[in-house]
């Protein structure tokens, strides 16, 4: 007990690992980085403000935010022959699958000189990946798009110049309006960190065996590729397709309660919530928020909300504890940003990255040993080699 929680011994004797960075309570909706309850840190803070808490535990005073944004908005530019890794790929292939060769390939270019056992060497590690990873987002999808790289701006906030990179062309400028920035900047909040998920758990297996930050990321990304994981809020949106209209609701929820039937409410559930999902609450007042503000009216939204106010009373979820979750209504919001929804997978990891690389370092920060899951072993008792004319 740290005289605020307590486990049994029993689970801190299973617990994959301890770590001080993020608190999640399932029962009671609970999501709190450093002590921070995610609401606030969403309605008051800024992402790269919360970057600076994951990493070193405090918020950082106006002395040390200056440092730090200044330190990751100039280091935005990826090396130059980056690009001819993205000019390998088919134009329509998935960004995921780009950003996760892309951004395994920066081993190639910044791992060399990086003495990972330098502390200071990390902490350049993790000042890259942060500054680098709106940029090359963008270039993922300006390749898909057939348009050409945009440089990122120094003079620009974080999410604004992520925004200039993904709609700026070299003809024309893309002015950035701050409600469309200051949503995005708190989308990236509510993506930062999350506790020993599936892909923050990847990157810390990964890293526990030596691999440089790049090549631990580069696997956080492919594990959040699927649609049980980050995959989910572009599910969600393909889901809402698929249903149509509000008509199509009770035919859709009957397949989901069918036990022979696969099909799962997207942007439901949660390993850990149940309850609703914290993040998923501010999600839905920025949904709100954003669609008012730029005068849009998405009958994908209206569609979303009668699908949950569905669910929410209904025995088959209620009974098992199923609640929107921070996937539900971030791809209502990133259509109306003009995101395409291919992209939605990859607005998570760059969200995520913050967390990812503040679990690395921590990992770092002690002696470790290489992560080694056991096993319940069901298969076959020794037995002797069969003959092939014994078979
Ligand atoms: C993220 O771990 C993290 O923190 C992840 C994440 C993060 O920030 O890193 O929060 C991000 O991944 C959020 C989750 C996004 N995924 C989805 O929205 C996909 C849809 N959700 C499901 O696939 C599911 O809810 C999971 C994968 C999220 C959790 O699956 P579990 O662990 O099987 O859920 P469960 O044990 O609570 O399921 C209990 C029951 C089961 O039915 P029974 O066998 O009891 O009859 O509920 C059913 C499940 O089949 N169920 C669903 C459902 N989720 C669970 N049924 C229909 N629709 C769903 N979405």
């Amino acid at each position: 007990s740290n005289g605020y929680f307590t486990y049994d011994p029993g689970f801190m004797a299973t617990s994959a690992c301890e770590s001080k960075i993020t608190f999640i309570d399932g029962d009671k909706g609970i999501l709190l980085h450093g002590g921070y309850p995610i609401e606030q840190l969403a309605e008051k803070s800024d992402y790269l403000e919360t970057c600076y808490l994951l990493l070193n535990g405090e918020l950082p005073n106006a002395a040390q935010k200056e440092d730090f944004v200044s330190r990751v908005m100039n280091h935005t530019m990826v090396h130059e022959q980056l690009q001819f890794f993205y000019r390998g790929f088919r134009r329509d292939a998935h960004p995921m699958a780009v950003m996760c060769g892309v951004v395994g390939a920066l081993s190639a270019f910044y791992h060399d000189n990086l003495d990972i056992n330098d502390p200071e060497h990390r902490r350049i590690a993790a000042i890259r990946l942060i500054a680098k990873m709106p940029t090359m987002a963008a270039m993922s999808y300006k390749y898909s798009a057939g348009q050409p790289f945009m440089y990122p701006r120094n003079d620009l906030g974080y999410a604004e110049n992520f925004l200039h990179m993904m709609f700026a062309t070299p003809c024309a400028d893309y002015k950035v309006n701050p409600i469309v920035a200051r949503a995005m900047d708190r989308i990236f909040v509510l993506h930062a960190d999350h506790e020993q998920n599936a892909s923050t758990s990847t990157v810390r297996l990964t890293g526990s065996t030596g691999a440089n930050p790049y090549a631990c990321i580069a696997a956080g990304i492919a594990a959040l590729w699927g649609p049980s994981h980050g995959g989910a809020n572009e599910a969600v949106l393909k889901m809402l397709d698929e249903i149509g209209d509000v008509s199509k609701l009770d035919d859709f929820i009957k397949r989901v309660k069918d036990k022979n039937d696969s099909t799962k409410l997207m942007g439901f559930g949660h390993r850990v919530y149940k309850n609703f999902d914290p993040r998923a609450k501010v999600m839905k007042q920025t949904c709100d928020e954003v669609l008012t503000a730029l005068g849009i009216h998405d009958p994908q939204l209206e569609l979303a909300m009668k699908l949950e106010e569905i669910a929410l009373n209904d025995e088959y979820f209620v009974s098992r504890k199923l609640y929107p979750n921070v996937d539900f209504y971030s791809g209502i919001i990133l259509k109306a940003i003009g995101i395409p929804t291919s992209m939605f997978t990859v607005i998570f990891a760059l969200g995520r990255t913050p967390g990812w690389i503040a679990h690395w370092l921590e990992m770092h920060s002690a002696p470790y040993k290489i992560s080694r899951p056991r096993q319940l072993y069901t298969g076959p008792v020794q037995r002797d080699f069969v003959p092939m004319d014994k078979r």
